[in-house]
């Protein structure tokens, strides 16, 4: 199949039509987009991605009244987060309708559900007259893509279309909220904080780890975001070796700045921001390991942190 390139909404919303997959940007990361009622679309997401078929997909929507279709309800908590991060980086997760097919869900019940805060990402919806299912659109386990160049990296050939836009502007995937219990519970940290999250529902929390709560979110078990490279955690700048096969990525300047690859960032949204397209480039580059200096697991940090530590594990 050869992949088409376009900056036209229009374009890329006339293949959702014709049941094929779609890749366009968001604030977050490009998604993988298909019409959510249409089954052959969903399968050919999973296929491209070599994604396992237990893992549920995010629904997109342009506006709120494309809620109706896709869930039961929306409880009083579940509205306050609407009203105060929709359009945005926030997934949240309500039982399911049953027009929803099982296979986007995974055989869950339950349906993520986010509006992005994206020009493009919306007038793709608009066009496609649908809510879309999207997953990242990288390869299952590779770094997920913030540009559209590494959309194709990972999926030219493979898929029908890549609407093409602007590098995304936040970095990370969005915060993923089950708010199907009377007390939200994030199941994935992302670009909304949970300091954030309690501003507008004291009673938000992070589960442990090892909780089986945790394990509700199938995603999370899966090897991810990570590089060719090993991704090695340094607490400190000045702890890494000086290497010519090693990267740095971090905040603060290493003394001997040796490495094949160096990138230090202002702040925590600016490391968030060019993460993956760091990872992406170390690869390029041939570098065998990336040191990755860790953060304080606040607001963004945390984020930061689960990514940096899937990677890690490899
Ligand atoms: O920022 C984002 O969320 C991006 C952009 C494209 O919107 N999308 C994204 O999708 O990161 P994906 O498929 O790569 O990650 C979705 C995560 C997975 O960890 C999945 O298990 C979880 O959300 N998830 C989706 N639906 C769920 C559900 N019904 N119950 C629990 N977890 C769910
Ligand atoms: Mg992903």
């Amino acid at each position: 199949m050869s992949t088409v390139l376009t900056t036209d909404p229009g374009e890329a919303a006339a293949f959702i039509r014709d049941g094929e997959v779609v890749a366009f940007p968001t604030e977050t990361v490009y998604g993988l987009g298909a019409n959510v009622l249409n089954r052959t679309a969903i399968a050919k997401i999973f296929a491209a991605k070599e994604r396992p078929a237990d893992n549920p997909l995010i629904a997109h929507v342009a506006h709120v009244d494309q809620l109706t279709e896709l869930v039961q309800h929306i409880p009083e908590t579940a509205q306050r987060l609407m009203d105060a991060f929709f359009p945005g980086p926030l997934t949240l997760v309500l039982p399911k309708t049953n027009a929803v097919p099982a296979s986007a869900t995974g055989g869950l019940d339950t349906i993520g559900v986010r509006m992005p805060d994206h020009p493009i990402a919306q007038a793709l919806i608009e066009a496609s007259q649908a809510p879309l299912v999207a997953p990242s659109a990288n390869r299952s386990g590779r770094p997920s893509p913030t540009t559209w160049q590494a959309v194709a990296e990972d999926l030219d050939g493979r898929i029908a279309c890549i609407l093409q836009g602007p590098p995304s502007t936040r970095g990370l995937e969005s915060t993923v909220l089950d708010c199907t219990k009377a007390v939200p519970l994030v199941l994935r940290p992302g670009m909304i904080s949970l300091e954030a999250l309690q501003t507008v529902v004291p009673e938000t929390y992070i589960p442990d780890q090892q909780t089986k709560a945790h394990r509700r979110s199938p995603g999370t078990r899966y090897r991810h975001y990570a590089p060719r490279a090993q991704v090695i955690l340094a607490p400190s700048s000045d702890m890494v070796p000086r290497s010519s096969t090693c990267a740095f990525i971090g905040l603060t300047t290493p003394d001997f700045p040796t490495w094949v690859y160096q990138h230090v960032f202002p702040d925590q949204e600016a490391y968030a921001r060019a993460l993956y397209t760091a990872f992406r480039e170390s690869d390029q580059l041939g570098v065998d390991a990336i040191y990755c200096q860790t953060v304080p697991r606040t607001g963004l940090g945390r984020a930061l942190m689960d990514r940096l530590e899937r990677a890690a594990r490899g």
